[in-house]
């Protein structure tokens, strides 16, 4: 996700804004920018590319001069990586400068209003719509003018803004969007994270959620949203900086287990609308979608397991058949791709090589392409006739979590937009699935607050030599998941497999002691997989089994449970993952791996 970085005291601000900006490059970006006041004017310069492209404009900070200013790299969200693009943003008067972290869910509608009051855009950013939402507000208070502005934006942001006629004064706010304010002798600080600001202090105060702050560099202030001054407690970070990159977790990947939540909010909130799904990205009618006769589903990795669940969503509630697709499988095996035909590439990175080239391969037959990306801008992103962004922020670990997460849930919003829009998906069905869907951060929250079951049980199998996954249905495709976490992170071999299947084979390797982990959320399978549990039992298995916290199973069924909310027999698997995820990640820290960087793996495989 995006950084920010703000100063204001008796030092040059440019060369501190840079330094702490690229104390924030570990969030991942693709353009930054700076603004400082030089006591005459608001001056900006803005770069697309690494932090160092910004170095070499301003002569590493020195050709700008002035000591109050913001800084700001962005992860693209709402229009590709360009200098445009990028921030500060600004009024047309030049007035008023700001940054932005978070999405402003109602921008498009923000935006038209203020066109028709004369407003004219250059970027394709929702940042954009603030900077002139505040010229529009502006009443010579800035403080009061921003709590306008708060009430009138839906989403999430944090909020670093200069005004130049308050050239004394630097202003924050934030809502769902980190921002915290540092506290230095005679100079203060705002930041999106604190490894940006370390090197100058550790006295901060963490903002909360529609706090407004007014910074001199004598003194900070806050304000609630009813502009009534706020008392705060200063804190004292104690983090050195590798901790604080990962904002105290002891690894990248556990951050982005824990940001699931958001992860999923963000994807998830944008797109329903008055209790209905809206997905204005697709540019597909109606008819169009009434017209799909297949759709494949291809991608790689965790992005093809995504694929294999979303299968049992898609044909469930829209009733289109769905094959699902490796892509280097895909790419030779000249698939046959008739009219009617709608082509899926499912892609974190959006430059994975397998993914791009079946991308051609289906394009190259007219066949239309939707892409389902995390990296705005990225080459699948462009390529795709269409592109249904996740919002899961930048992920770092190697092994994909959150960006996995947001892509199942991006499938069951297509799912349930097409069943609308065939009529295949009854209109209260419809509706619980929204009900239930809306929830699925909250419930992937409750889980992540059991992580010491699930540590407790991962500590006892860090010596494990082969580990099994089963399940039926969408079961098994989140084993498909769960078996891979362990295995790309632990590096203890793992097998998934369809619970129906082990008798046909695999059964053999199964002896005393060994773990399988049986997934058995799907209702109407519970009493099947339970007898495949038994099979593996009395073969020697230990069983670990994930299940719905209204199954109780006894100690006769299995040896150990980790038991997940309910939730729609489709979204069982967004809930399922999350110990899954937990218990790869404790087995590998248990051996001492390198968690974020596996042996042998690269974050995206941009090679065949
Ligand atoms: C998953 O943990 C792996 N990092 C890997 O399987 C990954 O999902 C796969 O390489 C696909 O990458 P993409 O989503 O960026 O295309």
């Amino acid at each position: 996700m995006c950084g920010i970085v703000g100063y204001i005291g008796n030092q040059e601000a440019a060369p501190i804004l840079l330094d702490g900006l690229t104390k924030l490059e570990y969030r991942g970006y693709d353009s930054a920018g700076l603004a400082v006041f030089d006591g005459e004017n608001i001056n900006i310069v803005k770069a697309k590319g690494r932090l160092q492209v910004l170095r070499e404009l301003t002569g590493d900070g020195k050709a700008l001069k002035g000591c109050i200013g913001i800084g700001h790299t962005r992860w693209a969200t709402h229009g590709a990586p360009s200098v445009t693009n990028s921030h500060p943003h600004h009024n047309a008067k030049e007035t008023i400068a700001v940054v932005h972290n978070g999405i402003i869910e109602n921008y498009m509608k923000l935006k038209e209003k203020l066109i028709k009051k004369g407003y004219t855009f250059i970027s394709e950013t929702d940042t954009e719509v603030v900077a002139h939402l505040l010229d529009y507000y502006y009443n010579g208070n800035p403080v009061e003018t921003i709590a306008k502005v708060m009430h009138r934006v839906e989403g999430s942001y944090a909020l670093g803004i200069i005004f130049k006629d308050h050239p004394d004064k630097l202003y924050a706010v934030r809502k769902d969007s980190p921002l915290i304010v540092g506290v230095g002798e005679h100079e203060n600080f705002i930041a999106s994270d604190v490894p940006a600001i370390l090197k100058y202090t550790r006295n901060v105060y963490f903002i909360e959620n529609e706090e407004i702050v007014e910074l001199s560099k004598k003194d900070v202030h806050f304000y609630n949203s009813d502009v009534e001054e706020i008392e705060k407690e200063m804190s004292e970070v104690k983090w050195d900086i590798s901790a604080a990159e990962k904002s105290g977790y002891e690894h990248f990947m556990l951050k982005e287990i824990y940001e699931q939540p958001k992860a999923l909010r963000d994807t998830i909130s944008p797109r329903v609308k008055n209790g209905e799904i809206v997905i204005d990205e697709l540019t597909m009618t109606e008819e169009d979608i009434k017209n799909i006769k297949k759709i494949f589903i291809v991608a790689c990795g965790s992005a093809y397991h995504a694929g294999v669940n979303g299968k049992y969503v898609i044909e469930g509630a829209a009733r289109i058949p769905v094959e699902v697709d490796l892509a280097s499988e895909f790419r030779y095996r000249n698939p046959i791709l008739e009219e009617g035909t709608l082509v899926i590439i499912i892609s974190q990175s959006g430059e994975t090589a397998d993914s791009i080239a079946a991308l051609r391969e289906a394009k190259s037959r007219g066949i239309k392409v939707l892409g389902i990306v995390n990296v705005v801008g990225s080459t699948i992103a462009r390529e795709s006739d269409n592109v249904m962004y996740t919002w899961a922020g930048p992920e770092i670990a190697v092994a994909t979590t959150k960006a996995y997460s947001t892509q199942l849930s991006a499938l069951y919003l297509l799912a349930m937009y097409f069943g609308k829009v065939k009529g295949t998906l009854a209109k209260e069905e419809y509706s619980d699935m929204l009900k239930e869907l809306m929830l699925l951060p909250d419930k992937v929250q409750t889980i992540l607050g059991d992580k010491e079951n699930i540590q407790f049980f991962a500590n006892r199998y860090v010596g494990a030599k082969d580990v099994f996954f089963i399940g039926r249905g969408q079961d098994y495709a989140v084993s498909l998941e769960g078996s891979l976490k362990l295995k790309e992170i632990s590096y203890i071999h793992s097998e998934a497999y369809a619970a129906g299947e082990l008798k046909h084979g695999t059964i053999s390797l199964i002896e005393e002691g060994t773990l399988v982990t049986a997934v058995l959320t799907n209702e109407e399978l519970y009493k099947k997989t339970i007898s495949n549990i038994v099979e593996v039992r009395t073969r020697g298995a230990f069983v670990l089994a994930v299940t719905n916290e209204d199954n109780i199973l006894d100690k006769e069924t299995a040896d150990y449970v980790i038991y997940i909310p309910k939730t729609h027999k489709y979204f069982t698997s967004s809930l399922a993952v999350v110990p899954l995820q937990l218990f790869g990640y404790y087995v590998s820290v248990g051996r001492g791996c390198d968690v974020d960087k596996p042996r042998n793996l690269a974050k995206s495989v941009t090679v065949e």
